[in-house]
């Protein structure tokens, strides 16, 4: 938590949109690079992947969007926003150089230090791979690699044109130390890659779960049936991880509307293993 938000936990901080980028062939997904306007601001804000921040625009509100950049690219902070409704409709219109206000960075984020020394899969579908790319980017940097052993992630969309990230991933593809399999739903005439369903994909890849932790985000769908597939390769409830999307509001543990049992998504989590998530009630 930044001095700023100790002080005040409602007060946004200043950003600018230095960047905007169209992500998918369907429009529906925007990148938005965002500059700290406060120099203080910029060194005071430390996260870690998988934590998110409210994103405020003035007369329609604010929502909840995970860190989509990593840790170590200083200066600014970067979110993909799916046009669902007023707030994520009004970020898709928002103009290069136009300011924004940001609270966070909230909740818990992925626990790395866990990770440390083990072996990684990383599991994504659709557009909850943003964090997902904070953790991979994060960790493959320089500073971070040797911190965890193999990296397998496995990332699906329902189409080709879905994909976030795209250069990004091809120059991951070139890297020796990062095991990336892509894979659509249906692909087109252009797609030299996988075609298949994540969970079946992971089957077929059937990564060793000995040494090895699980991070899991992406549709509730994917999700279920993933879970089985992990069962099968003998991961442990306690070694699979996953990021709960809620609806929220305050996103600091005050206004109850996260709850799940005990938790508060937004404080507590929003990332859970498996083993915490076998013992609350079923309704995520
Ligand atoms: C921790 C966290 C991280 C998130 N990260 C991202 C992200 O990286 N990128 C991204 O695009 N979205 C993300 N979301 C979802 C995002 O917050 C919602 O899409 C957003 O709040 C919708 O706001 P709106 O004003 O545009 O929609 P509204 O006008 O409020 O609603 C439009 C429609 O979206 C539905 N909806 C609204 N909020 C949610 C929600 N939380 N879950 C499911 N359905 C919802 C409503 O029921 C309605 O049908 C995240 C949510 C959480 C809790
Ligand atoms: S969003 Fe208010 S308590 Fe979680």
């Amino acid at each position: 938590m930044t001095e700023r938000t100790m002080k005040n936990p409602y007060l946004p901080i200043p950003m600018v949109v230095q960047k905007a980028t169209v992500e998918t062939t369907d429009r529906m997904l925007r990148t938005l690079e965002l500059g700290f306007l406060k120099e203080e601001d910029a060194k005071n804000f430390r996260f870690v992947p998988g934590q998110f921040c409210e994103l405020s625009i003035l007369g329609k509100g604010e929502a909840p969007f995970g860190i989509a950049s990593s840790p170590t690219e200083n200066g600014s902070l970067r979110f993909t926003i799916n046009k669902a409704g007023l707030v994520t409709t009004a970020l898709h219109h928002i103009e290069e150089r136009s300011e924004i206000g940001i609270r966070g960075p909230l909740g818990n984020g992925y626990p790395i230090e866990l990770f440390e020394g083990k072996n990684l899969l990383v599991i994504g579908g659709g557009f909850a791979f943003t964090t997902l790319r904070s953790l991979i980017a994060y960790l493959l940097h320089p500073e971070n690699r040797a911190k965890v052993k193999g990296i397998t992630v496995i990332y699906g969309a329902r189409m080709p044109g879905l994909l976030l990230y795209k250069e990004e991933l091809a120059a991951w593809q070139k890297r020796s130390d990062l095991n990336l399999v892509v894979t659509v739903d249906w692909g087109d005439k252009d797609w030299k890659g996988k075609v298949g369903l994540v969970p079946n994909v992971l089957e077929e890849v059937a990564p060793s779960s000995e040494d090895t932790y699980a991070v899991i985000c992406g549709p509730t769908i994917m999700i279920k049936f993933t879970f089985p597939k992990l069962m099968a390769l003998r991961f442990p409830y306690e070694r699979i991880f996953t990021s709960l999307e809620r609806r929220m509001k305050c996103g600091i543990g005050k206004c109850g509307r996260c709850n799940i049992g005990r938790f508060y998504v937004c404080k507590d989590g929003p990332v859970f293993s498996y083993a915490q998530l076998e013992k609350l009630p079923k309704d995520y």
